[in-house]
């Protein structure tokens, strides 16, 4: 049987990790984040499909597409965490358990940052604990998908 499938979604500039803002998201690029979470996921019996984009309209495409290809979704929606509607329509048609992660506290930024369109849809949403929140979050999931199974 194929192992279940866990969807890591990455929003704008994401791609950027490393690279911008090291003092604020930490100096690890994402392809190592995505690397230690598809790590952390086999470990528990689950694959894990990562993806990234600057489009918002690329990130919906892809949450539909979850609705019948993954088992649950840890998403970082970047900047359209906290003004993408479409995206919670999206969230909302999924069906499935999402995590929500952000590298940084946001709460400890400024006031923009502190609404999430995703929060009140998702089982979860760890903050500020970087690198570290995305394997917080693949724990979380096997919980969550287990307990439904
Ligand atoms: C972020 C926080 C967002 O406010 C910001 O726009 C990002 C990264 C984080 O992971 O801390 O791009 O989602």
């Amino acid at each position: 049987m194929p192992k279940p499938t866990i969807l890591m979604l990455s929003g704008p500039n994401l791609n950027l990790l490393g690279e911008r803002e090291a003092h604020i998201y930490g100096s690890t690029k994402l392809a190592d984040i995505e690397q230690s979470t598809r790590n952390h996921a086999e470990k528990l019996g689950f694959a894990l499909e990562a993806k990234q984009s600057n489009i918002e309209g690329e990130l919906v495409t892809w949450v539909q597409e979850a609705r019948k290809s993954a088992a649950g979704v840890i998403v970082n929606a970047g900047a359209y965490t906290h003004t993408s509607i479409a995206l919670h329509d999206a969230f909302k048609a999924l069906g499935k358990p999402f995590i929500e992660v952000h590298l940084s506290n946001l709460y400890a930024r400024e006031d923009f940052r502190h609404h999430s369109y995703l929060a009140p849809l998702a089982s979860g949403v760890i903050i500020g604990l970087g690198a570290l929140g995305y394997e917080l979050a693949v724990d979380a999931l096997a919980k969550l998908m287990k307990k439904a199974a």
